[in-house]
């Protein structure tokens, strides 16, 4: 398969940093027992790998602006190109030895995403996309599910952590659309989530308080597959918004006024992203 220029970049950015992921993933279960607990290693292992790919991306395309969840936003001299990375989605995977955490990275032009890549290291699988290509698992090319029933779809969610003050809306989005749906599962890696969708494995996935870096790479994904992605006031503020919700047009616009109920009959308002 012939890809982009661009393409490559990313994904030799991907790969080298996936080496490292892989050898402290491998690590992880020796320092289980250990007195201070794997917690540090993994921050250093995050740490590792977005140096990586920054480091890769930099010297591929000088000049972009890099965020990343690790190191913050470094300018760069042109300002209508950005990288937006995350080292390790789904660290809690990652730090319990579940193979399903992913290293994610976008390009916004001019405040477009125009490419997303999403890997786990752990599977070998590589999502790719670009805007008005398609988009690919390795080199076999993406398509959303086409269920139509809301009866019939599987719809992964995230369960927020009590501290974060939305346990009622989260409650009342869970019960609203489990009572619509086939089955609900939470993965526990947002890229990935998004990832699924755009590979038909899941019919539809919603999520609220990501930050930029969980989804833009995913985003990029789900769209080229024939998706479609809001935030969940149905606006395409997903990145402003920290929310998402990403499905087959007709399973997002059932699954969009679900959650929209859900939300009007809760009395504690939503957190916005930090
Ligand atoms: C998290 C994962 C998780 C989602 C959280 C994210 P991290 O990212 O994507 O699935 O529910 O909101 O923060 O911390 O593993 O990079
Ligand atoms: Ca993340
Ligand atoms: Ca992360």
């Amino acid at each position: 398969m012939l890809r982009s220029a661009l393409l490559n970049v990313m994904i030799k950015a991907a790969r080298k940093a996936s080496r490292t992921l892989k050898r402290d993933f491998g690590e992880l279960e020796h320092l289980q027992v250990s007195l201070k607990g794997p917690a540090n290693f993994v921050t250093a292992a995050d740490r590792r790998a977005e140096e990586i790919v920054r480091e890769e991306l930099e010297q591929a395309r000088p000049g972009y602006t890099f965020v990343g969840e690790e190191g913050g936003v470094r300018e760069g001299s042109d300002k209508t190109h950005r990288w937006i990375v995350d080292p390790i989605d789904g660290t809690m995977n990652f730090l319990h030895g579940i193979p399903h955490f992913a290293i994610s990275i976008a390009l916004e032009r001019d405040g477009t995403i125009v490419a997303g890549l999403v890997y786990n290291p752990a599977t070998d699988e590589m999502f790719t996309a670009e805007r008005g290509k398609g988009a690919f698992l390795n080199d076999q090319r993406l398509r959303v599910a086409g269920r139509r029933r809301i009866g019939d779809a599987v719809v992964a969610c995230a369960l927020p952590h009590p501290s974060r003050g939305d346990v009622e809306l989260a409650r009342n989005e869970h019960i609203a659309v489990q009572n619509k749906v086939a089955g609900l599962r939470r993965f526990g890696a947002a890229a990935l989530d998004l990832a699924w969708v755009a590979a038909g494995r899941v019919d539809a996935y919603w999520e609220r308080c990501l930050s930029p870096w969980d989804m833009a790479g995913g985003i990029a994904l789900v769209r080229e597959a024939g998706g479609f992605v809001t935030d969940l006031d149905g606006r395409e503020d997903m990145i402003k918004t920290g929310g998402i919700l990403a499905a087959n047009e007709d399973i997002h616009r059932e699954l969009l006024r679900t959650l929209k109920d859900a939300h009007k009959t809760t009395s504690t308002a939503s957190p916005t992203p930090a």
